[in-house]
């Protein structure tokens, strides 16, 4: 039985609509960021870090793409703290330790606390410079992963 604040309990924070950035397929990829890190457990973990990793790279490039076309001036900045961030979890990654109910909280407790810091300061603020330059209504972008070595490759372990 867990007691509360037992380190054994799972760290996870759910989606909050607080969380919203008023860009609407941005809110959806990260809303889709937060169902995957609450779905990491230890039985499973590895199939759902290759998910998350995936899901990570078609966000990262989707939300690049959209500063990118929409000639934001904070994106050259905005893209180095995506390369850091696919730094950091390459690191944490590739270190190849054995799962365990500890490291998979470890990663769950640095993925919120990622996601939630960077979203709340950084694409908060593209949300808002964004509505600002270009209004409200904010065309769906796809954007395919180019094939060159970069913050993705690190970030799926090919760099
Ligand atoms: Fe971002």
């Amino acid at each position: 039985m867990s007691e509360p604040g037992d380190r054994k309990t799972p760290f996870v924070v759910g989606w909050r609509d607080g969380f919203m950035i008023n860009i609407p397929q941005v809110d959806r990829e990260h809303k889709h960021l937060f169902e995957l890190v609450k779905r990491l457990e230890l039985s499973t973990v590895q199939a759902t870090v290759d998910e998350l990793l995936d899901y990570v790279v078609t966000h990262f490039t989707n939300e690049q793409k959209l500063m990118e076309d929409s000639n934001y001036p904070g994106f050259p900045a905005h893209l180095r703290l995506h390369e850091e961030f696919a730094g950091s979890v390459a690191d944490f990654l590739g270190s190849g330790d054995e799962w365990t109910e500890d490291r998979v909280q470890e990663l769950r407790r640095f993925l919120n606390k990622w996601l939630i810091g960077h979203i709340m300061t950084h694409d908060l603020r593209f949300g808002n410079w964004y509505r600002e330059h270009h209004g409200t209504n904010v065309p769906e972008v796809i954007a395919r992963p180019e094939k060159k070595v970069g913050w993705f490759d690190r970030l799926l372990g090919r760099g």
